[in-house]
């Protein structure tokens, strides 16, 4: 890991994912304390965020770090119309790391290929999401106590979800069943089905969620992506179709846990929230101490 990129989180190895979940649960339990003493990380924000860049933020102040950046490209030189590469080139000037967050699809990659300093990719289009879907896997091993062998059904925007298509491709490698659950208009695309296949994932698409409710270990809650939408009535059609509630986990399994990488819409009702299977503020805090693991792994201080 260290002074590599993380753009995909096929860049990583299962290897890998379990040196950052322990690093982690090592964060948690207030150990490496100022191990980014010294340290700056850049941090550019050209799309909204809230969990995603406090939480980098939080990670880098509780480790003795400093960190900089925008989280709002309009205040940047990008309004001049300044270049992706002409931006990453004159931050890497600053810094020792760089986290973006971009609408573009790809453009965390070419900033990897250009950039003299390693970038962690904080999402990118509806692409990919490499450090939600660690931190998701903190949370799945926390509270389940293992990995391998769970039913792990994901609701809702399967298409647009870029923390959907990186949690696939990284707990493809642990023998799971996938529930996959979505109005047709949103389903997985086909080039994350081909690897599911290629690696004999068994993997079942319904549009019903009552049906998977029973069997699922890891009920993993999304918004439908209003922003990537051309047509705004495709988006209304869609937007309200999957709404937990919490009659509906009557059902469930003991060891059931909701998580959802937040914000929410509309999708879990809040009589959910004081449910023991409710897990996504947990799954939140999890996001500190995973970005503490992986900005220290990258900066080969661990
Ligand atoms: C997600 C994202 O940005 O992809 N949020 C997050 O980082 N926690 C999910 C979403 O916006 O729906």
């Amino acid at each position: 890991m260290k002074g590599k990129s993380l753009v995909s989180i096929l860049d990583y190895q299962v290897e890998e994912y379990l040196q950052i979940i322990q690093l982690a649960s090592e964060f948690e339990a207030l150990k490496h304390q100022n191990i980014l003493h010294g340290k700056v990380v850049g941090s550019l924000f050209f799309e909204p965020s809230t969990r995603t860049r406090l939480s980098f933020e939080s990670a880098v102040n509780h480790s003795g770090g400093r960190i900089i950046g925008f989280s709002d490209s309009n205040t940047s030189s990008s309004t001049k119309g300044e270049s992706l590469k002409d931006t990453i080139l004159t931050v890497a000037n600053y810094c020792d790391l760089i986290v973006m967050r971009h609408p573009h699809d790809g453009a965390a990659k070419f900033a990897s290929e250009i950039s003299p300093v390693p970038i962690i990719n904080a999402g990118d289009g509806a692409n990919q999401h490499p450090t939600q879907t660690l931190l998701d896997m903190y949370s799945i091993y926390k509270t389940q106590g293992k990995l391998d062998n769970l039913t792990i059904s994901l609701i809702g925007d399967l298409k647009y979800g870029r923390t959907v298509h990186s949690l696939l491709m990284a707990m493809m490698n642990f023998s799971p069943k996938f529930n996959l659950v979505s109005p047709k208009e949103l389903c997985l695309p086909v080039e994350y089905k081909k690897i599911l296949n290629a690696h004999s994932v068994p993997f079942n698409e319904d549009t019903d969620l009552h049906t998977i409710l029973p069997e699922t270990d890891i009920l993993y809650m999304t918004r439908v992506q209003k922003e990537r939408f051309s047509d705004p009535i495709e988006y209304e059609k869609n937007k309200n179709l999957y709404v937990l509630k919490s009659s509906m986990l009557e059902n469930t399994k003991d060891n059931m846990k909701i998580l959802h990488p937040l914000p929410r819409v509309n999708e879990i009702s809040q009589c959910v929230d004081s449910s023991p299977k409710a897990y996504y503020f947990q799954q939140a805090k999890n996001g500190m101490f995973t970005r503490q693991a992986i900005i220290s792994s990258i900066l080969g201080l661990i």
